[in-house]
């Protein structure tokens, strides 16, 4: 698949800027050059993926479509029960409203927002326990998704077991810069939660490359497949919610899997009312069919190899441009650290949006702002805004779709923005809804 990308002048992306409220999702794809907005259902599918498309069974129950997606679930996954759901926040609903109570905490190494967002919506806290090295986006720690262990054995201890559902770990750290998870923290965190007879759920969005960072990073690990690996990784959980618009590399798709039958039955029950019926959990029969495909792709080494390459590659180049981004590489994207080149900029005037509407001005290439417009919220007890601790851009790179051309224009477009970083100025809201506010809020210049 390809597609032509024009590069609008600057006095267009001015006006585009003004009519999307300096809000780049309102911003239209034809008019951004680079979009590096997500790696959400952005990849390119492979001719293997579109043929599947073609076999799809789009009987509505039981078709052809879902036991083949069935067997590659089971072969690499290996819990016992699943369905598909049309997005991972799909699944995160779903086990959300089968789970949460009001009042109740669920902790994870760091939940993504709409994990968070959909734990919130039930009532529930989503506490966040990653180590101390993932605030410091200098250091270089291998597995800087880690959980920290102490502290969540005195949160469950000091929270009581019975006021939480079940525990989480991302993997890789979305919010935390796609930093990766070894396998020897997942198995602390597995035994801390099986202790107190909590269940374990992985959000898998980026398995893959989390487990090819084991294979990489972690001392033992390197003549495993990242197969093997990853069915190491889930054999310690009891379940899963996992995003395959990520590392099964499609377009739309997700899935929800678990070992407890009875939340299988309650799970099926809102799947029916939110998704579709358990065999095609709101997708077409040829979306399964390309996830069947996906999932094993978004294994292949040789892929992983090039992946983790690239980002790899666009780190170096933007460091070498003076400006400081998440160390070490992450897998699917680059976080530069807003709050460092553009240091004026206090936290109430959103440093990572102002850097994210200049890289558009600039050089017409899309990001998000990971920062206080996605996460400052105001504490339910104090009434105070809590902010969060990192003030990040980030820059996520679509799969198998960009080429290291793209890359080097990005690292120069950035170097013109270093340059006149001092004349940047904050944004205020216009407009921001309570849960999940990135997505739609409105901005003026300060
Ligand atoms: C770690 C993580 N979990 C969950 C999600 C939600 O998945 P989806 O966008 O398919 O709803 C995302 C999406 O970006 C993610 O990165």
């Amino acid at each position: 698949m390809t597609e032509s990308i024009r590069l609008i002048n600057p006095a267009a992306r001015e006006s585009a800027l003004k009519k999307a409220g300096y809000n780049l999702f309102a911003v239209r794809a034809e008019d951004v050059y680079i979009d590096l907005l997500t790696d959400s259902g952005t990849g390119a599918m492979s001719q293997e993926q579109w043929a599947a498309i073609m076999r799809g069974d789009e009987s509505y129950a039981g078709a052809r479509s879902y036991h083949r997606l069935r067997s590659v679930v089971e072969d690499i996954f290996g819990f016992k029960y699943f369905v598909p759901t049309h997005q991972g926040r799909a699944a995160e609903n779903i086990l959300a409203a089968c789970l949460v109570k009001p009042g109740q905490y669920v902790p994870s190494n760091m939940h993504f927002d709409t994990t968070d967002a959909n734990i919130r919506a039930r009532g529930g806290r989503p506490v966040n326990l990653v180590i101390d090295e993932a605030y410091d986006p200098a250091n270089t720690h291998p597995f800087k998704g880690n959980m920290d262990i102490a502290k969540l054995n005195s949160f469950i201890k000091e929270t009581g077991a019975e006021n939480i559902p079940f525990g989480m770990v991302t993997v890789t750290n979305n919010a935390g810069g796609g930093q990766p998870v070894s396998l020897e923290n997942l198995k602390a965190v597995a035994d801390v939660y099986h202790s107190f007879d909590l269940p374990f759920f992985i959000d898998a969005a980026r398995y893959a490359e989390n487990a090819f960072f084991i294979k990489l990073r972690e001392p033992g690990y390197s003549s495993k497949s990242v197969k093997e690996i990853a069915r190491e990784m889930f054999a310690l959980a009891d379940g899963m919610t996992m995003s395959a618009k990520k590392d099964a590399i499609v377009n739309i798709g997700g899935l929800l899997c678990m070992n407890d039958g009875i939340l299988f039955e309650n799970v099926k029950n809102e799947l029916i009312l939110r998704e579709g019926f358990p065999t095609y959990g709101g997708l077409a029969g040829r979306d399964l069919d390309a996830m069947a495909v996906g999932l094993y792709e978004g294994l292949d080494e040789d892929y992983l190899t090039y992946r983790l390459g690239q980002t790899a590659y666009l780190v170096a180049i933007i460091n070498e441009a003076g400006i400081a981004t998440i160390q070490p590489a992450g897998g699917h994207a680059v976080y530069l650290d807003a709050a460092s080149v553009l240091p004026h900029i206090p936290q109430s005037e959103f440093p990572g949006q102002a850097l994210c509407v200049e890289l558009y001005r600039q050089g017409a290439i899309r990001g998000v702002e990971i920062g206080s417009v996605m996460f400052a919220h105001s504490d339910p007890e104090t009434g105070k805004i809590v902010y969060p601790k990192l003030e990040l851009l980030r820059l996520a790179i679509p799969r198998r779709t960009y080429t290291q051309s793209h890359m080097d224009y990005v690292a120069d477009t950035l170097k013109h923005i270093k340059n006149r970083a001092s004349t940047i100025h904050g944004y205020k809201f216009t407009y921001a809804p309570e849960l999940l506010r990135h997505f739609t809020a409105q901005f003026e210049p300060l």
